[in-house]
């Protein structure tokens, strides 16, 4: 089966592939490099002794998108391509709606030309909104996300509940992820942010590698355990073995048509500062860090309900926390400038 990954040069698209080629799945990687490097994709030709066929473009360029159809048999697509900053959103939401919603279209128009009809969605638990309480279940409406980031995620869904009325034959996965962090444990593959990360696991580990001074922790006050925000923390390795479950899924429920969405997380509530001692306690690095003012537009806690994954795909994050900050700081050390 081949399966076409766009954005498969990613963090999260380099650690599905090395899955998918290990279950002996052909895959098309289509990515325009944007925040990527194609050193990623060497790496897992390494890590996997297969060979990756990419192609290097963009999901707007339709041409290009429709060639890559039609010279290929795709079966199974999963969208991973797009921009990710939340912040920056707020910034350039025209950017934002442009490369991730209007390049969904994009590929959903070119997959409707060529006739493939099975859709991986890379979605966020970000879609649940403020209003919702957590644990975070599917069943949930989707919420009003405040950024343009995550306002794009909703509307894809959006997009693909109303693709798969008029469509009696598009079958589609959401997959909304909790906060992917680690690396692969080889260490060859991991996060690699342009500039200042700002995700919190890519800062820790720039801290422990020296390149940062400290770590600023955004808000000491809220109501949780211990005032800091709470998160859903999973094994990037158990993210892309979703991806697997979710194609593996569709593949064997020939009769399955319309959207199902599935929260991909570990169903624990983790502090930030919880995740510092847990760095420091498996690396023995120490941490310099500061509370500083909360930042905007963070919700003070989520977490997901993670059942239906287990229940319907046979998917449940199994690596534990200890492996999270062993592989990342692996990763990082190995690494100390990324694929660069
Ligand atoms: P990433 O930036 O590492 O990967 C995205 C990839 O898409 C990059 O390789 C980039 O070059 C490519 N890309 C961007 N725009 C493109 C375009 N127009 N055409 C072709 N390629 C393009 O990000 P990631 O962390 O691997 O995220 C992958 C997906 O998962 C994204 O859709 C993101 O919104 C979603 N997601 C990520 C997280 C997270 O915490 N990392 C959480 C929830 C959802
Ligand atoms: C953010 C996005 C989310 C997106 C995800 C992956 C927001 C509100 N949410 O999730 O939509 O899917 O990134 O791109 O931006 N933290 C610090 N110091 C730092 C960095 C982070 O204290 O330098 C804290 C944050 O306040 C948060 C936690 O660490 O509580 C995790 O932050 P982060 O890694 O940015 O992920 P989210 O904010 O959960």
């Amino acid at each position: 089966m081949q399966v076409l990954v766009t954005g498969g040069a990613g963090y999260i698209g380099s650690h599905t592939l090395v899955c998918l080629l290990d279950q002996g799945y052909e895959v098309v990687v289509y990515d325009n490099l944007i925040n990527a490097s194609a050193e990623a994709l060497s790496r897992v030709e390494k890590l996997t002794g297969k060979t990756i066929d990419f192609v290097q473009g963009d999901v707007r360029d339709t041409d290009s998108l429709d060639d890559l159809f039609a010279t290929r048999s795709i079966d199974m697509v999963i969208h991973f391509a797009a921009l990710k900053a939340v912040g920056e959103s707020a910034q350039c939401p025209l950017e934002y709606y442009q490369n991730n919603v209007h390049g969904s279209l994009c590929l959903l128009e070119a997959m409707a030309k060529a006739g493939v009809n099975n859709f991986v969605y890379s979605s966020s638990a970000t879609v649940y909104g403020e209003a919702n309480p957590s644990p975070y279940v599917e069943t949930m409406n989707l919420g009003s996300p405040s950024s343009p980031y995550g306002a794009g995620k909703v509307m894809v869904e959006r997009i693909l509940l109303d693709k798969a009325r008029a469509n009696p034959n598009f079958r589609a996965v959401s997959l909304r992820y909790f906060n992917p962090i680690g690396a692969h444990p080889s260490g060859d593959i991991g996060e690699d942010p342009t500039g200042i990360p700002n995700n919190l696991l890519p800062f820790i580990t720039q801290v422990a590698v020296g390149k940062r001074d400290k770590l600023s922790v955004f808000g000491g006050e809220y109501s949780t355990s211990d005032g800091t925000c709470v998160r859903d923390y999973l094994h990037v390795m158990d993210l892309a073995e979703g991806h697997v479950a979710a194609i593996d899924w569709l593949a064997t429920q020939p009769s399955f048509r319309g959207v199902e969405a599935f929260n991909l997380g570990t169903g624990n509530g983790i502090s930030v500062l919880e995740i510092i001692a847990s760095f420091e306690a498996a690396t023995t690095l120490k941490i310099a860090y500061q509370i500083v003012e909360p930042r905007a537009g963070d919700l003070p806690a989520f977490w997901a309900n993670a059942e239906k994954a287990s229940n319907v795909m046979n998917w449940r994050a199994k690596r534990s926390l200890d492996e999270m900050m062993e592989d990342a700081w692996r990763w990082q050390s190995k690494n100390p400038n990324g694929y660069s």
